[in-house]
């Protein structure tokens, strides 16, 4: 079948490589010049496991060919994904749009009568009915446009997409749903179930789904803040009432919270949105999901002032500065949020992460970049662990050696037996060790 991916961000490039993956023609557009370029030499701008060696295969074999508009072979393709960023419009919790409406009303000249325009970006509830209306009077007709929302998460994007939990669709007619399901039959023949919805159920499932994730990971953090003051064990806590099957165990992992491009900036549009349609109180709660996961991140500045005394001077040494492990994304980063604050209290903040330093000093050029973890070690007054990788699990604390042997574990990860045995001690959220 003969596809368009619109915007090769994350999460365009993604699809457009996975769609390729799966035996269509694929024709990624992106009017980013300098994302282009790199995207055609099979440069990924960003870190992405697996989706740059998949990159390079999809563009030799020709299965995805990228442009920077829209062309007269925009009128052959039978089915056009738009992929285009919706972040948090600034100065308010509302999500930007506009992106989606340009993308949308340039493609609406291009579009055929027969051709499905499927939305797969993060978008407010009755966006994709506006939408319609405006790429329909562009084009002179009734434009086929769908809702298929994008359940990836970043470090595991090309996975995620080739095997996916579900597929949701959201369409106006039966000619949209069968265009999809073709495009999408190598994957349905495993078994994924494929949800065929109205389309503001459609556009709900997105922002519903990353908010129950979200309210998860703080009502998780919100027993960390009860379990400091009880003397009571958060971890322990998590393991023990996920053996129950309905509430499970995945995503109760405390610590400092989340953060990235997705969950935080979601809550907020969706709180607004409903808000917007006079149900605010409905979502309410997601503001105080919202200040749960910020107050984890002012408790890790609030421990190391409380550790180092004074903390102008001192060196902290901040050990993973992306969102989540397996990615480069500093996009409202807990670490970064916390190193930045302990910067401005006067510290010396040094950052080491297998993968980010490069995207931090474009961003966050106070924190001093570390690419030697042992050498940092050395220097510290105060060690965080902001992000899990793997490789900061796996570290050997007798090894380490450090100013001040202290260690605040943000995400809960650190074997504390073996760091205890090697002289260190550990603070960490919501245990009282
Ligand atoms: C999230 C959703 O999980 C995806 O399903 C969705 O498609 C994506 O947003 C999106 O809207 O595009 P992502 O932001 O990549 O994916 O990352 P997550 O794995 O959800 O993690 C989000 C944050 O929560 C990270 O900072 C992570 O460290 C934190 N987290 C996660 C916790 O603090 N505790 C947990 O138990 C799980």
């Amino acid at each position: 079948m003969k596809i368009s991916v619109i915007g090769l961000g994350y999460l365009g490039a993604t699809h457009a490589v996975a769609m390729a993956k799966l035996g269509h023609e694929v024709l990624g557009i992106e009017p980013d010049p300098k994302k282009l370029q790199a995207l055609n030499a099979g440069v990924l701008p960003f870190h992405e496991p697996g989706l740059d060696v998949a990159l390079q295969e999809v563009l030799a074999d020709g299965s995805l060919k990228l442009a920077s508009g829209h062309s007269e072979a925009s009128r052959e393709i039978e089915l056009h994904f738009i992929c285009v960023g919706t972040p948090q419009l600034a100065g308010s919790d509302k999500a930007d749009t506009s992106y989606v409406f340009s993308a949308a009303k340039e493609l609406a000249s291009w579009v055929s009568k027969t051709a499905v325009v499927a939305g797969k970006s993060t978008v407010p509830v009755g966006t994709a009915k506006e939408l319609k209306e405006e790429m329909s009077k562009v084009a002179g007709f009734e434009v086929n446009l769908a809702w298929n929302p994008e359940f990836l998460r970043e470090g595991t994007a090309l996975e995620d997409s080739l095997s996916p939990d579900r597929i949701v669709v959201g369409a106006w007619n039966d000619h949209s749903v069968t265009v999809l399901k073709t495009a999408y039959s190598e994957i349905l023949k495993k078994g994924t179930p494929f949800l065929v919805l109205d389309v503001p159920t459609a556009e709900l499932v997105k922002v519903a789904a990353n908010s129950f994730l979200a309210t998860k990971i703080s009502f998780i953090n919100a027993m960390a803040e009860v379990a400091e003051v009880s003397g009571a064990d958060v971890v322990a806590l998590a393991n023990a009432i996920g053996y129950d099957e309905r509430i499970g165990n995945k995503f109760l992992r405390s610590g400092v919270g989340f953060g990235g491009g997705c969950l935080p900036k979601d809550i907020r549009g969706f709180v607004a949105r409903a808000e917007e349609l006079g149900v605010g109180s409905a979502v309410e709660f997601l503001k105080d999901v919202d200040a749960i996961n910020l107050r984890r991140r002012q408790r890790v500045v609030d421990l190391a002032k409380q550790e180092l005394g004074s903390v102008a001077g001192k060196t902290v040494l901040m050990l993973g500065i992306s969102f989540k492990p397996d990615s480069d994304d500093l996009r409202d980063s807990p670490a970064l949020e916390i190193a930045t604050q302990l910067s401005g209290l006067g510290a010396k903040v040094l950052v080491h992460d297998p993968v980010s330093l490069e995207a931090l000093s474009l961003k966050q050029p106070a924190l001093i970049p570390q690419e030697d973890v042992a050498a940092g070690f050395s220097e510290a007054d105060l060690v965080i662990l902001g992000t899990e990788w793997k490789q900061y699990k796996e570290l050997d604390p007798s090894k380490l050696d450090a100013r001040t042997k202290t260690v605040i574990d943000g995400r809960n990860v650190l074997d504390v037996p073996k760091w205890q045995g090697a002289g260190w001690k550990v603070i960490a959220l919501g245990r009282n060790l």
